[in-house]
């Protein structure tokens, strides 16, 4: 049978087991252990220079949780699954290790507040180790756009060939996804670091607390603003979960193109096999699991976001349990995309680029048909007469099984009589690919500002989470120093 639950005193009877059964969330907010006791110790911290409480009990609680703290450290804190929740455990170990003065450490708080500052303080730092796997994954990405400016590939419309790039072009717009996704779990860093406590159960609290030294000593930017905000809201783990939906979209388009990449009809690039595996009965195969499930987890990771959104659907202020439910889908999703990227950056940078066989595909499919157009529209001809010529040439090509490097210029007259000699220097792949000079274009000249733009950014994040981390760090230090 449970032990006494924190609230059993307005009850006659106990409730039934099933209902504690039901009702627990322990085998999700354990993942919150330390960040409860370090809200807690700023919480105590608090009431003891306000003088809520006598000092003197005051340190016997902040003794009391750094015992605590050791006690998770060493791996010696077992939870009592009797308990309903970490936050009960916490203040019930307290409680059995220095005696009923523990229960003094719950003055002007309540779980809401509580756990709505717990849950903001996990997901800061998941947060941050998500940016940095990001960064890792980018980075990967980085290295082979800066080894492959002048390797020409087709460029994909519809998944026709388009229009030639280079293998640079091509990584560095993957490079520019993620760095935006990286940018927007920082946003939503940065919107949700303001401090929940001290809103207590919804209303706020007669005690003469003190918000801003709770939230200083968490490191979070300042306290939240409306009591009832604080306890009802979940966007922030909302956010959090679209984030990393976008993160896995976009981790998937290229698992996908690198699956794509792999096969025999491709063979752009080969996978390491570390990072394949095989199958039980083609002996001959060599799988692209990882990227699969990669690509295939964004399912799931998708489905969180969608599972948060509709457990918020409705709810009114402010306080209601059904925002227990908001752990295991935000803690599930951001170990999916930490692990993920991972993953696909040890994937990427192993991977075997196959130079030879994307030149060979960019000169098929008549790529630099655009090119041509081009070129004409600059003898005088205007755009619309310019692509029904080039139309007509490639119709023509068609026929005779050649390409359009291959037309000779007596071809050539047949479609139209400005086309002359130089028509070969702006019609091959290479020049195709280095004339396109317009900002953010795939001349070599563009790859490079791009990859000196992206290791800029790349950078300034890498600083901004180095300050958060140590802010947060000198926190912890200051909260576990002996009274
Ligand atoms: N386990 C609860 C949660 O995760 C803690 C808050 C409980 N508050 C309450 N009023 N029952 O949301």
């Amino acid at each position: 049978m449970a032990k006494q639950a924190l609230w059993s005193g307005r009850f006659e009877n106990e409730a039934d087991e099933s209902t504690f059964r039901f009702t627990s969330s322990l085998d999700v907010d354990s993942a919150l252990a330390f960040y409860d006791v370090m809200g807690s110790l700023a919480h105590v911290r608090m009431l003891k220079k306000q003088k809520i409480i006598p000092a003197k009990d005051a340190d016997e609680i902040i003794n009391g949780l750094i015992r605590i703290v050791k006690k998770m450290e060493d791996g010696d804190f077992n939870v009592d699954e009797s308990l309903e929740d970490i936050h009960t455990n916490i203040e019930f170990k307290l409680t059995e290790m220095i005696g009923p003065v523990g229960g003094k450490l719950h003055t002007g708080r309540s779980r809401n507040d509580q756990v709505a500052t717990d849950l903001k303080m996990y997901l800061r730092d998941i947060i941050l180790e998500a940016v940095i796997d990001i960064d890792t994954l980018a980075t990967s990405l980085l290295r082979i756009a800066e080894e492959h400016g002048d390797t020409i590939m087709p460029g994909f419309t519809h998944m026709q060939h388009a229009q030639p790039v280079t293998l640079a072009q091509h990584m560095l717009a993957h490079v520019f996804r993620l760095s935006r996704d990286a940018d927007r779990f920082i946003d939503a860093f940065d919107r949700m670091n303001r401090c929940p406590l001290g809103s207590a159960a919804l209303a706020g609290t007669t005690y003469p607390i003190d918000r801003k030294m709770t939230s200083d000593a968490l490191a979070f930017k300042s306290p939240t603003q409306n009591s009832m905000d604080s306890v009802a809201s979940r966007d922030n783990v909302s956010e959090t979960l679209f984030c990393a939906s976008m993160t896995a979209l976009d981790m998937s388009s290229i698992c996908e193109e690198l699956i794509l990449w792999s096969s025999q009809e491709f063979g752009f690039i080969e996978m390491a096999d570390a990072y394949t595996t095989g199958s039980s009965i083609m002996p001959q195969k060599k799988n692209p699991d990882v990227a699969e499930l990669i690509r295939g987890r964004t399912g799931t990771v998708v489905g969180n976001l969608v599972s948060m959104m509709m457990t918020m659907k409705g709810l009114p202020l402010s306080y209601n349990r059904d925002l227990q439910e908001d752990k295991e889908p935000v803690m599930n999703s951001m170990v999916i995309i930490s692990d993920s990227a991972n993953m696909l950056s040890k994937v990427v940078s192993t991977m075997k680029v196959n130079k030879e066989a994307m030149q060979k595909a960019a000169e098929k499919g008549f790529i630099n048909a655009t090119d041509l157009a081009d070129y004409l529209v600059v003898k005088g001809i205007p755009f619309r007469e310019a692509h029904s010529i080039v139309g007509e040439s490639v119709r023509y090509c068609i026929e005779k099984g050649k390409t359009l490097e291959e037309l000779t210029l007596e071809e050539y007259k047949k479609f139209s009589g400005s086309i002359k000699k130089d028509v070969y220097d702006v019609i091959s792949p290479k020049a195709c690919v280095e004339r396109r000079i317009s900002y953010g274009g795939t001349s070599s000249g563009s790859t490079d500002m791009q990859i000196t733009e992206a290791i800029g950014a790349i950078m300034e994040r890498d600083s901004k989470i180095r300050l958060e981390t140590q802010l947060i760090e000198k926190c912890w230090d200051d909260l576990l120093k002996d009274v």
